[in-house]
């Protein structure tokens, strides 16, 4: 294994990751334990189980789940594996049961996880469901309808590893009073590329001009103003926008929105009554974060929350192998919007994000030809992430959020912390009424 991981030259402003991180199975299997073992990681969303028993099947950091509504209504994560010999208790990727029956052997679960039938129970000394009794149970907390659960027994509770970057999720569920909701069906794909270069991605507003710039140039052709070209001020936000790091590696960019590109009348209507009622309830300062601030946030360690204001998606990201990625993505809208409006935020957000939309693809291929790239890695051993080092305030564009995503994960694997580079700083006043809880 390379020895650094990271190189973080605060003297020189100069941040380097080692490329072997990218491809070494030994470094796979080291965080497999320790990076997706004790972090928080996300499940799903309260609106993907509206009724008791229903449930989802998922991988969540590698491991297989049942994330589900029990028949008292409350919200759990089961191992989608028997206790027996280990095969999935549900095949389905949805559905709704009170039952789990596993088809190897017929061992029967409640959906709270209590093993409660053993076909020929009487063959066994010791009944099966008195040995095992139930399935165990990963934390579990929610904050703001967001589920997360944890493997380790001794993790902060989830709204303390969040800490500020809350206030992201905060932005997203009040656009609406009634909060917010995943609409159906997953975006999934799968990447030949290392999980890391999408964590980086995702958060990456310097690759935006250069990959994605038939959108660029479709914007400017319909008379729109991309992101990060404007020439004001948005709530503090300068246009080039700023990247902001929270600790615990959550970091994000905000950068002045590009309003709704091709909304017609109603639809900008609609919308901006919508905002016109956050405006009411928050106030003038954060109805404008949570509208007129397009943001990319990384939830430490692999959970994704992008915001352009015409639509929203959450995006989890799991490796399967050194080079090899799982993405699943979901779009997120606030509840009840009329028809017109549901249908302009799906159809803007699959010509950006969709399987063939102007910038999901190209991402992958750039991604893909990276991970191609570090087959020099013996020869070109380190990749540069120090733009906009030593700024006291860094753009959008810069690459603070990457780096304190990447001196999180360098304090998890090697036990060695790295100073943060910026303060913690939020654009926006929080407001009172904010409600804090889960
Ligand atoms: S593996 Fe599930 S009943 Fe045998
Ligand atoms: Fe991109």
């Amino acid at each position: 294994m390379p020895e650094p991981f990271v190189i973080d030259n605060r003297e020189d402003s100069l941040f380097q990751v080692h490329r072997e991180v990218f491809t070494s199975p030994e470094i796979f299997e080291r965080e497999r334990e320790l990076i997706f073992g004790p972090a928080w990681l996300y499940a799903g969303h309260e609106s993907e189980l509206p009724r008791r028993n229903d449930f989802r099947t998922r991988d969540v950091g590698g491991r297989p789940v049942i994330f589900t509504r029990d028949r008292h209504g409350e919200v759990r994560v089961l191992l989608n594996t028997c206790l027996h010999r280990g095969a999935s208790l549900c095949r389905h990727p949805a559905g709704n049961a009170k039952i789990f029956t596993c088809f190897y052997h017929g061992w029967a679960y409640r959906n709270s996880g209590e093993l409660v039938n053993v076909p020929s129970v009487e063959d066994y000394a010791g009944a099966p469901t008195d040995v095992y009794r139930t399935l165990p149970a990963p934390r579990v907390e929610s904050y703001r309808g967001f589920y997360f659960v944890n493997f380790s027994g001794d993790a902060p509770d989830l709204r303390t590893w969040l800490g500020t970057s809350a206030y992201l999720l905060d932005l997203a569920v009040d656009q609406s009073e009634d909060g917010i909701e995943i609409l159906p069906g997953t975006h999934s794909y799968t990447l030949q590329a290392n999980w890391k270069l999408l964590v980086e991605n995702s958060v990456d507003g310097y690759h935006a001009k250069s990959v994605h710039h038939t959108y660029f140039e479709m914007m400017m052709e319909l008379g729109q103003t991309p992101p990060m070209l404007g020439d004001s001020d948005t709530n503090g936000v300068p246009p080039a926008g700023l990247g902001t790091e929270f600790g615990n590696g959550h970091a994000t960019l905000m950068y002045p929105g590009n309003g709704l590109p091709l909304a017609n009348e109603a639809v900008t209507h609609n919308l901006a009554a919508l905002r016109s009622r956050a405006v009411e309830r928050f106030g003038e300062s954060y109805a404008t974060a949570v509208f007129d601030l397009a943001r990319n946030t990384i939830f430490f360690p692999n959970f994704v929350l992008i915001d352009l204001n015409f639509g929203m998606i959450l995006r989890t990201i799991t490796p399967l192998g050194p080079d090899r990625t799982q993405v699943s993505s979901w779009q997120l809208t606030p509840r009840g919007l009329d028809e017109e409006s549901l249908r302009y935020r799906i159809d803007n957000a699959l010509t950006f994000w969709g399987p063939a939309g102007l910038a999901t693809p190209d991402d992958v291929e750039a991604l893909e030809q990276a991970q191609r790239g570090f087959g020099a890695r013996r020869e070109m051993p380190w990749s540069d992430i120090s733009k906009g080092m030593g700024k006291a305030r860094p753009a959008a564009n810069d690459e603070l959020q990457m780096r304190a995503w990447w001196r999180q994960w360098n304090a998890v694997m090697t036990g060695e912390p790295l100073p943060r580079e910026v303060e913690e700083f939020i654009p926006f006043d929080v407001p009172v009424q904010q409600p804090q809880g889960a």
